[in-house]
């Protein structure tokens, strides 16, 4: 039975990497082994064949003409707030925001419901895991009105302290914001469980998820988690940049005021006075990312159809191949080293630094990450300044894994 799985697996593989049509290149007269999926995902034909139909046909602005390629826009666009509840499983499309990205998500809620309720003395706790994404906004927050800002530690494994989680939780805590899953070093948390913690101190607190790279690598569902707010983009699950997903419980959504103005969150307009439409329109100010938020669908069409469980188990899968591989290379240094883990290697080498190493690796096809991956307090955890980051994606084989433990070889060579 396994056997039978993994050859269905393997089948559907060879389907599904030849959808990439950008896999079919060169770099440096090498075949490209692309391995830097946690920062953005190459995109399969159906998506780009998709957005390329809707300019060529029924393309036209949303929610504003009566003539038809405008209706057909406006269905298609809305269709997709309908795949995506159900990608989630959300209880009402009406309660899932487009945005430019989870960056944006996370302005939002830090601009339109934390500026609004909280005020100096308030509390909000984010992690030593997360992305400038899920720091900044809630700096910028803390100059304006003065709240805390309290960070749960990370332990050596890259897991975090859920203890020390515990003993922050005071009732000034208003707001918890933490991502699901690292994107920097592919720790996975035991986000369901951190919920019910903040939850149960104080029911209502809330509590935001960055689903980034959560998303793309299993299923979610927000009303299992629990949480109030559920970010992620498009362009990490095979979509296209530039479009992104804020999910709301309804309630706090209504509670909030809008975060940009302009055309299309109206209901009326004078020059003293203003009516805003319910969510999510409310937070969807001017033109949209119609041919992106489009795209978007197709991208939540092609990897469901697939399955995310199938999707899912293929890359562990992979990811045991590329741990037992990548051990053959000596000086490493792994960061993350949790058993729940999505297909990240972070790694620093005793024999060179992440950016040298990363050049050598580009000039045998291979394209990783090197850096701080948009987490410099996670990498002054570790002492560090830098990773080389490998990251898997649906499309990641062997060869791949080859080529990139290949090219280390040479750059320690080289730089040894
Ligand atoms: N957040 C993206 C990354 O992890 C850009 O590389």
């Amino acid at each position: 039975m396994a056997e039978a799985v993994k050859k269905m697996e393997q089948q559907a593989l060879h389907t599904w990497r030849d959808d990439f049509p950008a896999l079919k290149q060169e770099v440096h007269g090498r075949p490209v082994a692309y391995l830097d999926t946690a920062a953005s995902a190459l995109k399969p034909q159906f998506v780009i064949d998709t957005m390329a139909r809707v300019m060529e046909t029924y393309y036209a602005n949303i929610h504003r003409g009566l003539y038809s390629f405008s209706q057909q826009s406006t269905a298609a666009f809305e269709d997709v707030r309908n795949k995506v509840a159900g990608f989630i499983n959300a209880p009402s499309a009406q309660e899932i925001v487009f945005t430019r990205n989870t960056t944006e998500a996370v302005n939002l809620v830090a601009q339109s419901w934390a500026a609004k309720y909280l005020q100096a003395g308030d509390e909000i706790i984010l992690s030593g895991l997360e992305h400038h994404a899920n720091i900044v906004p809630w700096h910028m927050l803390a100059e304006k009105i003065g709240v805390t800002i309290k960070v749960i530690p990370v332990q050596d494994d890259g897991s975090l302290d859920i203890e020390a989680f515990e003993r922050m939780l005071t009732i000034d805590t208003k707001m918890v914001s933490l991502v699901h899953t690292s994107n920097s070093i592919g720790v996975v948390n035991n986000i369901k469980k951190i919920i019910q913690i903040a939850k149960d101190f104080y029911p209502e607190t809330k509590v935001m998820v960055d689903g980034s790279q959560a998303v793309v690598h299993g299923s979610v569902d927000v009303q299992d988690l629990g949480c109030d707010f559920f970010a992620f983009t498009g362009h990490k699950i095979y979509g296209p940049s530039g479009v992104g997903v804020l999910w709301g419980k309804c309630d706090v959504l209504e509670s909030m005021d809008p975060y940009q103005g302009g055309g299309d969150m109206i209901e009326t307009v004078d020059f003293h006075h203003v009516t805003y439409k319910a969510p999510p329109a409310r937070f969807e100010a001017g033109t949209p990312a119609i041919v992106e938020v489009i795209g978007m669908g197709a991208a939540i069409d092609y990897i469901t159809s697939i399955g995310m469980d199938v999707i899912a188990s293929y890359e562990k899968q992979m990811f045991t191949y590329a741990q037992d591989k990548i051990a053959t290379i000596d000086g490493l240094t792994f960061y993350g080293t949790t058993a729940d883990k999505i297909g990240i290697l972070s790694f620093t080498a005793e024999w060179g630094h992440p950016s040298d190493i990363g050049m050598i690796l580009d000039q045998c096809g291979v394209a990783v990450r090197t850096g701080h991956h948009c987490c410099q307090p996670l990498m002054r955890r570790f002492g560090i300044d830098a990773t080389v980051r490998a990251s898997l994606g649906m499309y990641t084989n062997e060869t791949d894994i080859d080529a990139l433990v290949a090219g280390l070889d040479k750059a320690r060579s080289m730089l040894a």
